[in-house]
Parts: C-alpha cells; structure tokens; sequence
C-alpha cells in the first residue's frame, strides 16, 4: 500500500513507520511515497528528507481561505497517488475537499482515549481532569474532530508525579507501536468500515 503521512512537529511517528518498514520492507506491505506538513522547518520533514521522501508543505496562510488550503493539501496529497494517509501528529483539521477525496482512507493518531479528550490538547485536559488512565487511539478520519471510527486503543497509567512533556513521553511510546501496528494490518489485510465499526481483513479496500 502507498502511504502519505501528514506531519506538524517532531515526526517519532513518522520515524516509527520508516523504521518498521526499513525494517521488513516485503513483509510490513506499506511504503511512505511522500510526507507533507503544514508548516516548515519541522523536525518531520528533516526525517522525511533523511529517508529520500519527497516532501510537501501546505501552510494555512498560503492560501486566501481555508477551502483554498483545503483543495491546495487535497492535491499535493493526490499527486502521490495514496492508498492510505496517515495523519502522525497533523495539527489541522482537514476540509470537505480532502474527506471527499480520501475519506475512510486517511488515519490519525490521538493521545488520549477517544471520545475523551478530543481536541489540541488531549493529554493536558486529561492530566487536568485528574483522569487516572488515558492513552492514545488510532481512528478513521471524519467530518469532526477526533470522531471517526476507532480502529486501536492503547492505555497509560497517568502518575501523581506526571507534567503534561511527561506524560505525553509514556503515551508517545504506546502510540508509536500501536500507530506502526494497525497500518501495517491495514495494509496487509484490507479492512471494511460499517458505521462505527471497523473490520480488518476482510478485503473491503
Ligand atoms: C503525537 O502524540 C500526536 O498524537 C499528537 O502530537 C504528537 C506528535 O508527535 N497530535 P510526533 O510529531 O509524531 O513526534
């Protein structure tokens, strides 16, 4: 399967792909064509670049509207042909164009357990609320923010002495692995969405 990967920041997402497909490139059945972002001078695109990916940026204040950004990501994206998008940490909320586009196609990584703590800030609202297990989530992509149909869940404990850099650390951990694991398996053994629910393996894409 072809892979784009949407980055914001430090990229150990990203890294956790490239490793695991340099790793056992038959056997992992993606690679990563091209990593874009929507801003420069990320640690991301310095790894994508590392890799010898071709790289694009998309920033918001490029483009006149948010429409314009939205057609401008769709097509930078759509040029590398993708079978997959994987959202590692991407810090925009993709538009209508690009759900058209790629819908139930593009994955994204969250640091909290969904449906808590959706949003910018998942692992400070959940340190905040005093929550005493929180995690990550691997989800299909939809119209909201941070609700599409969940596809992996991982848990961390939170601890009395944690800060927010702390904590996000331990989940990071998790999220890496689990992140690597289900596009992997998404990759290899197609998956079928049916409202909520998603099925891996059967052959659906
Ligand atoms: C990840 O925890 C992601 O879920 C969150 O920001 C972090 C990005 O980390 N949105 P990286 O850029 O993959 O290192």
């Amino acid at each position: 399967a072809r892979l784009v990967v949407l980055v914001s920041g430090s990229g150990t997402n990203l890294q956790a792909l490239l490793d695991a497909i340099a790793a056992d490139p038959e056997g992992y059945g993606a690679e990563i064509v091209a990593v874009g972002a929507d801003r420069d001078g990320i640690a991301g695109l310095d790894r994508a670049e590392r890799a010898g990916l071709p790289t694009f940026v998309c920033r918001v204040k490029d483009h006149a509207t948010r429409e314009l950004w939205d057609r401008a990501l769709t097509e930078a994206t759509a040029a590398y042909e993708p079978d997959l998008v994987v959202s590692a940490g991407f810090m925009k909320i993709v538009g209508k164009e690009f759900l058209a586009r790629f819908g139930g196609r593009v994955v994204n990584t969250h640091p909290a357990l969904l449906p808590s703590f959706p949003g910018a800030h998942g692992v400070r609202d959940a340190l905040a609320y005093g929550a005493k297990v929180t995690g990550c989530t691997v989800h299909f992509v939809d119209d909201g923010v941070d609700t599409g149909p969940i596809i992996a869940q991982g848990v961390v404990e939170v601890r009395d002495e944690d800060d927010e850099a702390a904590l996000h650390e331990r989940i990071k951990e998790v999220e890496r692995s689990l992140l690597v694991e289900v596009v992997g398996r998404l990759a290899r053994n197609g998956y079928s969405i049916e409202g909520r629910k998603v099925h891996v393996g059967e052959h659906g894409h």
